[in-house]
C-alpha cells in the first residue's frame, strides 16, 4: 500500500531516484567482521581505539566510488560519517576521535559528499545516535542525568556540524536509537534545527520511537528505534515492505552484515536486481549496500555486480526510475510488475523460451508492446482476460530479467475479479470461472 500524496517539489527526486548506494565504512573495516564487531565481540575499547586512530585508508577514492555509482544507476548514496562505535568520518570540532585529527588527516566526509556531488548524485549522511564509546549512552537519561544531556547536546552538536559545513545535503540518515525514545534524544528538537539548517533535506524515521510505553506496555524499545511522527520516510531492514508514505528498503549485497566482512559470500547480480525490481515495483527504493575494505576500496564482487544491474538500467530503466506501485495484474507466474502513467512494464524473471508471454486480468487496452530489451516492437492479441505477446526471441535477449512494455490507452487497470492476488478478496469471485473449467473432468465425481 503506498499512498501517492503530491510531494513537495523539492522531494520527487526521491521516488524518481529508486536505486542508491548505502555505505559502511569505519575503522572497523580493518577487521573485516563487521560494523558492530566493538560491541558483538565485546573487544577491549582502548585497543580498538588504538587501531582506530592508526587506521589509515590510502586507498579511499571518492571520485570512483561515485563514478561505481553513477555507473550503476545509482542515483544517490549515502555514507556512514559516523557508526556506533563514534569515530567520526568529517572535521568534527566536538571530539578528536576523527578522521582529520587521527592517522588520515583527511575530512571523509567532504571528499564523499564533493565527488558525488560533481557526478551529480544526490548526497546522504549517515549519522548513529548511539555512541559506545559514551558511558552515559549506556546510562540513559535515567542512570545519568546530567551525561545524558551533554551526550544528547554532542550529538545535536554533531548534526549541526554535518549540515553546516558541507553544502546541500539530500538525506540525513539516523540509526542506532535504540534504547531511547524520541521525546529522550529530543528527537523533534534535532528536526527542527535540521530544517532550519537544510529546508530541503529528507529524514529518515529512525529517530526514536514516539513512545514506548504507548507502542507495548512494558515492552523494551524495538531496535529499529523508527519513530511513525518523525521523519519524512520509512525504513525497511532486510526486507521490502510497502509502507504508506516514502520508503526505502535498505540490503546487504552479501549475507548479513554491513560492514567489510572477510570471507563474505555475495549475492549473484539478478537477486539484486530482483530486489531493486520488487522495490520499484512496490513503489519505494533500495538503498543497496556496500562495505569497503580497510584501505577504501569497493570489493571487485561489488563492483562487477552492480555494473551489471547499471548495464541492465540503461537499456530497461524505464521500468525503474519514478514508477509508481504497479502491481496490477497477477503476474508472479513469469516476475514483476510496474507502472507509470499509461505504460505497464513486465518484467520477466521466467523466460520459457516458446516465444509468448501471457497476461491475465488486464481489462485497459494496450495499444503497443514493445520487448525494451531489443527496442522491437512485438505482436500481441488481446481478449477480454488476456493479453497474449507472442513472436519473442525464443532464447533470452539479456542474461538478466528481459522487460515487455504495454502501451495502453489509459492507466493500466485490472479486470474486476483480478482486483485481488490468488490469496486475496472475495473466493466466490472465481465460481464462474471454476464452474466452466470443471465440467471437463465432472465424471469423476459420479
Ligand atoms: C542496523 C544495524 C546497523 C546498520 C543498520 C543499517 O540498525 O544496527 O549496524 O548500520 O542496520 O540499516
Amino acid at each position: 500500500m503506498t499512498t501517492q500524496q503530491p510531494l513537495p517539489p523539492h522531494w520527487r527526486w526521491f521516488p524518481e531516484a529508486r536505486f542508491g548506494m548505502f555505505i559502511h565504512w569505519g575503522p572497523y573495516a580493518q577487521y573485516g567482521r563487521g560494523e558492530q564487531v566493538l560491541f558483538r565481540e565485546h573487544l577491549d575499547q582502548n585497543e580498538y581505539e588504538q587501531r582506530a586512530c592508526t587506521w589509515d585508508p590510502q586507498g579511499f577514492d571518492a571520485v570512483h566510488w561515485a563514478q561505481v555509482a553513477k555507473d550503476a544507476g545509482m542515483k544517490y548514496a549515502v555514507l556512514t560519517t559516523r557508526h556506533h562505535d563514534g569515530y567520526c568520518l568529517w572535521d568534527s570540532k566536538l571530539t578528536d576521535y576523527t578522521s582529520v585529527q587521527q592517522a588520515p588527516k583527511r575530512d571523509f566526509v567532504a571528499e564523499y559528499v564533493e565527488a558525488f556531488r560533481a557526478a551529480g548524485l544526490k548526497v546522504g549522511l549517515y549519522y548513529s545516535l548511539a555512541d559506545w564509546r559514551i558511558p552515559a549512552y549506556w546510562n540513559g537519561p535515567s542512570g545519568d542525568p546530567d551525561g545524558w544531556a551533554a551526550f544528547r547536546e554532542y550529538v545535536h552538536g554533531q548534526v549541526r556540524e554535518l549540515l553546516s559545513h558541507y553544502g546541500k545535503i539530500d538525506v540525513i540518515w539516523f540509526d542506532g536509537a535504540w534504547p531511547q525514545t524520541a521525546p529522550e534524544w529530543h528527537s523533534a528538537e534535532l528536526v527542527d534545527m535540521i530544517r532550519s539548517l537544510q529546508p530541503d533535506i529528507l529524514i529518515n524515521n529512525r529517530l526514536g520511537v514516539d513512545d514506548a510505553a504507548a507502542d507495548v506496555p512494558g515492552a523494551a524499545v524495538p531496535s529499529t528505534g523508527r519513530s511513525r511522527n518523525l521523519g519524512d520516510y520509512g525504513t525497511p531492514e532486510h526486507e521490502i515492505k510497502a509502507e504508506d508514505r516514502l520508503w526505502e528498503s535498505c540490503q546487504v549485497t552479501t549475507w548479513r552484515l554491513w560492514g567489510y566482512t572477510h570471507g563474505e559470500r555475495w549475492r549473484p547480480a539478478d537477486v539484486l536486481l530482483d530486489m531493486l525490481v520488487e522495490a520499484a515495483g512496490k513503489g519505494g527504493n533500495l538503498l543497496l549496500n556496500v562495505g569497503p575494505d580497510a584501505a577504501g576500496r569497493l570489493p571487485a564482487e561489488f563492483e562487477d555486480r552492480v555494473a551489471q544491474l547499471g548495464a541492465w538500467l540503461d537499456v530497461h530503466g524505464e521500468a525503474i526510475y519514478g514508477v509508481e506501485a504497479g502491481d496490477v495484474c497477477e503476474f508472479v507466474t513469469y516476475g514483476r510488475q510496474s507502472r507509470k502513467g499509461n505504460n505497464l512494464y513486465l518484467i520477466v524473471r521466467f523466460w520459457d523460451n516458446n516465444g509468448e508471454v501471457n497476461l491475465g486480468g488486464l481489462a485497459t487496452k494496450v495499444k503497443r508492446a514493445v520487448l525494451l530489451t531489443t527496442g522491437e516492437e512485438v505482436p500481441f492479441t488481446q481478449t477480454e482476460d488476456h493479453v497474449l505477446i507472442h513472436g519473442l526471441p525464443l532464447t533470452p535477449p539479456t542474461d538478466l530479467f528481459p522487460v515487455i512494455k504495454l502501451e495502453c490507452d489509459g492507466p493500466p487497470q485490472p479486470r474486476p475479479w483480478a482486483k485481488e492476488r490468488l490469496w486475496q478478496g472475495d473466493p466466490r469471485r472465481m465460481v464462474a470461472w471454476a464452474e466452466a473449467r470443471g465440467r471437463g473432468v465432472e465424471t469423476i465425481y459420479d
